[in-house]
């Protein structure tokens, strides 16, 4: 079974082609490929400050709650569904207008959406020690035993890039999921990363911020998992 992505093949070509970082206050959309490899954080943003990412944001919500609670964390969200950047894009403008935010007041100016494929941007475009939190909530669970190996947890490549790219003094790694076999696999294979270490559940300051899935979820009274994991020095 191949777990790691083949960067070349027609899937990656297809979902990595267009892959965009866009201003949520400008609506400005600069191709991934006019970035430097490395991305440079502060010329992406136009300051020093910790950088944060949602991988897989859906539809938003907890894109939109986080960014505004703490304006002086950057945060990038990625997500491979063009439909749901769109949304998300929508959901920041209708907060906005509803709220009469204004532009130049700075809210969101700490956000930027990467429409493009978690494994191809977190391997080839995140700088090592540069990311002070990765939330990956609900990712899919591809539940079908045929379809398993598309878990993002599985691909040994990007498990590599989430400790590489985490910062060591204190970078952490927030896992929510409704679905407990696929769960438990995750906290197996990162049991495997010496580099990190798991952390108390309740460490989460934005454990009370819900993604959409959650609140469908909680709603439906399924269980939610939850784990924390907190990069080691060596
Ligand atoms: C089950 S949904 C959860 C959405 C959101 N996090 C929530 O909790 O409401 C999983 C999301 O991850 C996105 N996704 C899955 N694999 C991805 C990948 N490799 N790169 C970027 N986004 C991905 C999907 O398009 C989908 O929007």
């Amino acid at each position: 079974m191949r777990e790691n992505p083949d960067y070349n093949d027609l899937y990656y070509q297809n979902t990595t082609v267009h892959s965009q970082i866009i201003d949520i206050l400008t609506k400005r959309a600069v191709s991934l490929s006019e970035f430097s490899l490395p991305i440079d954080w502060e010329a992406c943003f136009g300051n020093p400050r910790p950088v944060e990412i949602e991988i897989g944001f859906g539809k938003g919500r907890f894109l939109l709650e986080a960014s505004k609670r703490h304006p002086k964390v950057n945060y990038i969200g990625i997500e491979r569904a063009q439909k749901y950047v769109e949304l998300t894009r929508e959901r920041f403008e209708k907060y906005m207008r509803h709220f009469g935010v204004d532009k130049t007041s700075g809210t969101f100016s700490n956000v930027r959406l990467a429409w493009t494929d978690a494994n191809y941007f977190v391997t080839r475009y995140v700088p090592a020690e540069s990311v002070q939190a990765y939330h990956i909530y609900f990712p899919d669970p591809w539940p079908k035993k045929r379809q398993r190996k598309r878990r993002i947890f599985r691909n040994q490549d990007f498990l590599a890039a989430l400790t590489r790219t985490l910062r060591s003094d204190s970078g952490r790694l927030y896992i929510v999921t409704d679905y407990e076999e696929y769960f438990q696999e995750i906290q197996e294979r990162l049991a495997g990363l010496s580099a990190l270490h798991q952390a108390a559940a309740d460490l989460s300051p934005d454990q009370d911020i819900a993604t959409n899935f959650e609140m469908k979820y909680v709603l439906e009274g399924r269980e939610i998992y939850r784990a924390v994991y907190e990069k080691v020095l060596p």
